[in-house]
């Protein structure tokens, strides 16, 4: 980041070690670690971790978390390494005449990458695995009397008052084609206060989540023009000690329009999403970060 002029991410690691502990948790098997000697003290063996690459298998989607070699240690075959080893097997062959073998990989290959790192970018599209869809980050203190009301026959159930284990496998299985109990559970672990969206008669129409950390999201709505009033209500019943951050995919245009009516302005860069074969209805979708949807 230094070397793009870009400001450096926060030297707060707590959030991210957490994520990595359930990393490794779920899938220890792709979760890598690249060694090599480093200076003298670094360890007691002199062995240094240059680089690591973490994945997530979630049904039928595999998902890249993390991927960072040390700047030295970059351009020499390191990160190409570690994705292949933690890459499914048959999606890590060889490109043949035919197409990439990440394309006739029977499941979903996906990442978010920094849009001003071409080196991740063409790694993983050489793979198939090809930036797609721009997600954006917004920043700041939402208003939410900008928004539009939930409508009377809607209700919000927070997820603490009832068991939402099934619903909300199936809003994902309908919206991200997978679903991800673990992962929810990680959530609600970290501080997330989730909501399950249902109507008078009782069928569930979504779920969302905020944080009092700021952290908003993961979003999914089955119907879209719920967009904007779920937004507004998460954002008047959970109230953070400081400013918001979310991430918006480009296509998921009434989340944009709520959030920048809201009051957040877009911070640096977008992300990209990346995906070997289109999965995830993405205009109905707020992931909970970039590196684990
Ligand atoms: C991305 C990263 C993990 C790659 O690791 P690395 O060890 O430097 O990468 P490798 O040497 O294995 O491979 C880099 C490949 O990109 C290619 N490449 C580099 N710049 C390129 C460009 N502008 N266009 C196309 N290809 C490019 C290299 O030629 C090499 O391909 P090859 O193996 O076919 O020769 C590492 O650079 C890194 O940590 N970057 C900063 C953090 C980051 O962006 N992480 C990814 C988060 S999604």
């Amino acid at each position: 980041m230094a070397r793009l002029g870009r400001p450096l991410p926060t030297p707060y690691l707590d959030p991210l070690l957490t994520l990595l502990r359930h990393l490794l948790a779920t899938d220890p098997e792709r979760f890598l670690v690249a060694v090599g000697s480093g200076p003298a003290g670094i360890g007691r063996s002199g062995e240094q971790i240059v680089g690591f690459g973490i994945a997530a298998q979630r049904e039928h989607v595999w998902f890249l978390s993390q991927l960072y070699v040390l700047p030295h240690h970059q351009g020499r075959g390191i990160g190409r390494a570690l994705l292949t080893q933690i890459l499914p097997s048959v999606a890590s062959a060889p490109p043949d005449a035919t197409g990439t073998s990440a394309q006739t990989h029977p499941g979903v290959l996906a990442m978010c990458t920094d849009s001003a790192q071409p080196v991740s970018n063409a790694l993983y599209a050489r793979f198939g695995i090809v930036p797609r869809l721009p997600v954006f980050n917004l920043v700041g203190t939402p208003n939410p009397a900008a928004l539009s009301r939930l409508p009377a026959d809607v209700e919000a159930v927070p997820f603490a008052e009832s068991d939402p284990a099934a619903a909300i496998d199936t809003v994902d299985r309908a919206i991200l084609g997978y679903a991800h109990p673990a992962d929810h559970a990680h959530l609600r672990a970290t501080g997330r206060t989730g909501f399950l969206y249902r109507s008078n008669a009782g069928d569930t129409l979504g779920y969302g989540y905020s944080s009092e950390a700021g952290r908003f999201g993961p979003v999914a709505l089955l119907d879209e023009t719920l967009t904007a009033p779920v937004l507004g209500h998460l954002m008047t019943v959970v109230r953070p000690r400081g400013a918001t951050t979310v991430w918006v995919p480009g296509a998921n245009d009434r989340a944009m329009i709520a959030f920048l009516r809201a009051g957040l302005r877009i911070e640096g860069f977008p992300a990209l999403l990346c995906w070997s074969r289109p999965f995830g209805g993405f205009e109905r979708y707020l992931p909970a970060s970039l590196a684990l949807l």
